[in-house]
């Protein structure tokens, strides 16, 4: 049987998925939107774009209506507000609390068994909102980001280096923000640590640049923020799901202990398969390393106290 991807949002990340999604046949897509007519036109323009792509996945686009997202296997909820410069993630928290609660709710009443893929930011914070207005358990609630934010570091070391970014692998865990934590030791290129292929100082100017990497397009966009790679990081994860791959990728997961943290969504090394989160891999941490994730955690604390005051 096909499988069925709903995305909220049909704005620049959500489009640019539902894209993706089509063109790899991973499933038919609805696309969803408060807007009238934009989701039915960009879905519309993608089925034109079919033939020559060469897929037969059908996009339709709905607005505001989630009887089409009946059934999803997967939902991706790109909908709200992005940074303009100048903007922190964190003042984005009032209004897309409200957005992620509406719609979380209109999609769980008519895809129950469906994984969420949370995208909108702030991202650990929002994954709580979304968590709470469905009432799923879990595991299938997910935050897109570490694929993202190692997407980045991996990006900028094979920059630096001038390798295929094949050869590279990278890890950032905690927060999608300020406070996020790339871990050097697990960074490689072609299985080789980058701690023995650069000196210190380049390894921190490229995890300086990996943790600025939303501001920097931001600031050269001006008008909105990053949505090619961002789509292509939920779509990794959606497809781990989607095909049960069992693949093992940063997301933010609720924790229950695991870090010695609990029920908090951070990023940290999660298996993905069809029963969305499957397992919460703990890697052994530095203390260095595990000080760092813990003044993440703090940070993603102090927007959910927030969430509490607003809701
Ligand atoms: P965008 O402005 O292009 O698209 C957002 C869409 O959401 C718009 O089409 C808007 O009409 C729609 N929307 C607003 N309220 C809605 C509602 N109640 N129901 C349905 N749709 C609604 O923004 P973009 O660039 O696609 O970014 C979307 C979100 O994703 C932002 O919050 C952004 O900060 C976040 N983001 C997160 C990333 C991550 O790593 N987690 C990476 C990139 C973006
Ligand atoms: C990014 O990292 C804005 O969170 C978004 O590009």
């Amino acid at each position: 049987m096909r499988k069925k991807a709903t995305v909220i949002g049909a704005g620049n990340v959500g489009a640019t998925a539902a894209m993706r999604i089509a063109e790899k046949e991973l499933a038919d897509v609805v696309l969803i939107d408060i807007l009238e007519g934009v989701p039915a036109g960009k879905a519309l323009d993608l089925m034109e774009a079919a033939p020559i792509e060469k897929h037969d996945a059908s996009v339709i686009g709905a607005s505001g209506d989630y009887s089409q997202a009946k059934d999803s296997d997967v939902v991706i909820i790109t909908a709200g507000i992005p940074r303009k410069p100048g903007m922190s993630r964190d003042d984005l928290l009032a209004t897309n609390m409200g957005i992620m609660e509406t719609v979380t709710k209109g999609v769980a009443a008519v895809a129950p068994d469906a994984v969420l893929i949370i995208v909108s930011n702030p991202l650990d914070a929002m994954c709580h909102v979304a968590y709470n207005a469905s009432g799923f358990p879990k595991n299938r609630v997910l935050g897109m980001a570490g694929v993202l934010d190692s997407a980045r570091f991996r990006a900028f070391i094979a920059m630096e280096l001038d390798v295929s970014v094949e050869n590279t692998h990278a890890f950032v865990l905690g927060g999608h923000g300020d406070t996020m934590v790339p871990l050097p030791r697990f960074s490689t290129v072609a299985g080789i640590p980058i701690t023995q292929l650069m000196s210190q100082d380049r390894i921190d100017a490229l995890v300086e640049r990996t943790r600025n990497g939303g501001a920097e397009i931001v600031g050269l966009l001006k008008t909105g923020s990053a949505y090619y790679a961002p789509s292509a990081a939920a779509v990794e994860m959606a497809e781990a799901i989607l095909k049960d791959k069992k693949k093992i990728l940063p997301c933010a997961a609720c924790l229950n202990g695991e870090y010695g943290i609990t029920d908090l969504f951070i990023g940290v090394p999660v298996k993905l398969g069809a029963k969305g989160a499957e397992q919460i891999i703990e890697i052994e941490l530095t203390d260095d390393e595990k000080a760092a994730l813990n003044h993440s955690a703090d940070a993603v604390r102090g927007l959910v106290e927030d969430l509490k005051r607003l809701g």
